[in-house]
């Protein structure tokens, strides 16, 4: 292998992230593989940790890791941001490496991230990596071809620290297409950030019910419920690429397991728009998590809290602890305001009933801390998609 090789496990999520991707991370494997010592990661950026590559945690992060957005193995490293020496460098390096990571016939795509450092466009970074993959190839006697849609290697070249980071997408696409969501509800959550949210709040699925009052079309509850028991994240017969390539496939279960198949989380979902109720119930059939889900319909203000604590005793969980986990509207639209605020007031007066507990939202308006009249114990800022937002955790 040449100085330009690489040998990463690269999970990459939202801003602020880094800790709670590793903390899933080392949960799942010590659970897995009682020989295998998690090590602690390089951060590579607010939303980026690294790993030296081990197959089975590659394996691991690739099945079941819900709050990473990419998987990455990264193979090479060169200098950047010059585009010039790319092509010679990397024709070099692959030449040089024994790694098996293409083989003939296979078909690839590159897809190019943050090469805004480049002099020349994203479209030069991607020919230039897509002609250096090809002609190291048929150096060593191997035909690729470029297949743009249905690649079997997706390689992800972007710029870190300035240099020219080559990797392949293990999924071959985000993380979050987990393939149970049906439609997309009134205003989504993506489902990494979902579980994010699930991790910040500290969720402990068997010991405490979450109930998110304003679920939407459920993802909350889904991610709660799917990380509870570490389930494969992936549905709809969709598979993460890497599970296909030859020389990958001995490493994986045919049907992975739910890591924690012994857990029975209950998350209690409530939501007033009919029509994201009903999504909420076929992402929950798709996600396999519909047994450790009730899914409500009205207004959370005719919601009982009293009725609330019945039900999750009666589910076996203690009513004197407990998570509300949820991701209010966030009332952008100026006619929206003082409807909004009124509504973060009556969510502050129903939250208060469930003394003992905690509570997390998600929120972008700077109305709401105010509104809840509370001190949170945690405020974390978080990027929903291209909303600035607040996560907030209080102690009730
Ligand atoms: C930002 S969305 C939640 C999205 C959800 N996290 C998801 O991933 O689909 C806010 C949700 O609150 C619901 N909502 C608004 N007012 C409500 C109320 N008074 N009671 C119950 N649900 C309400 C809206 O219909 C909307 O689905």
């Amino acid at each position: 292998m040449s100085d330009l090789s690489s040998n990463q496990l690269r999970l990459l999520g939202v801003a602020g992230s880094n800790r709670v991707m590793a903390g899933e991370l080392s949960r799942i494997v010590r659970r897995r593989f009682d020989d295998v010592r998690v090590p602690v990661p390089k951060k590579q950026g607010p939303g980026a940790i690294s790993y030296p590559f081990d197959l089975r945690l590659a394996t691991s992060a690739v099945t079941y890791h819900r709050t990473s957005a990419r998987v990455l193995w990264e193979l090479y490293r060169c200098p950047g941001p010059r585009l010039e020496p790319l092509f010679s460098q990397l024709v070099g390096a692959i030449g040089n490496d024994d790694r098996q990571w293409f083989w003939s016939g296979a078909s690839f795509s590159v897809q190019a991230f943050a090469v805004r450092d480049f002099a020349a466009g994203e479209r030069q970074v991607v020919g230039t990596v897509k002609n250096a993959v090809l002609e190291a190839a048929a150096r060593k006697g191997v035909t690729l071809h470029v297949d743009a849609q249905h690649p079997d290697l997706t390689i992800d070249v972007r710029l870190v620290d300035d240099r020219v980071c080559v990797a392949l997408d293990l999924a071959g696409m985000p993380m979050h297409r987990r393939g149970y969501r049906h439609a997309s509800g009134v205003a989504p959550l993506r489902e990494d950030l979902a579980a994010l949210l699930v991790m910040s709040a500290r969720h402990d699925s068997r010991n405490e019910a979450l109930v998110d009052p304003m679920a939407g079309s459920g993802t909350i509850g889904i991610e709660a419920a799917g990380l509870a028991q570490a389930r494969p994240i992936w549905c709809s017969g969709r598979t993460p690429a890497c599970m296909s390539w030859p020389t990958w496939r001995d490493a994986f279960e045919p049907r992975p397991p739910a890591v924690f198949g012994d857990t029975r989380p209950f998350c209690l979902l409530n939501e007033s728009d009919d029509a994201s109720v009903d999504i909420a119930h076929r992402n929950a059939d798709t996600a396999g998590v519909a047994p450790s889900l009730d899914i409500r319909h009205g207004d959370f203000r005719t919601l009982e809290p009293r009725d609330v604590l019945d039900v999750v005793q009666a589910r076996g969980f203690d009513p004197k602890r407990g998570l509300i986990l949820s991701n209010p509207p966030y009332g952008h639209r100026l006619e929206d305001q003082r409807g909004v605020e009124s509504l973060y007031r009556a969510l502050a007066a129903w939250t208060r009933s469930f003394s003992g507990w905690r509570a997390g939202f998600l929120v972008g308006n700077r109305a709401f801390e105010s509104a809840m009249g509370m001190r949170p114990a945690i405020t974390k800022p978080l990027k929903n998609g291209p909303l600035d937002a607040t996560f907030y955790l209080y102690e009730l």
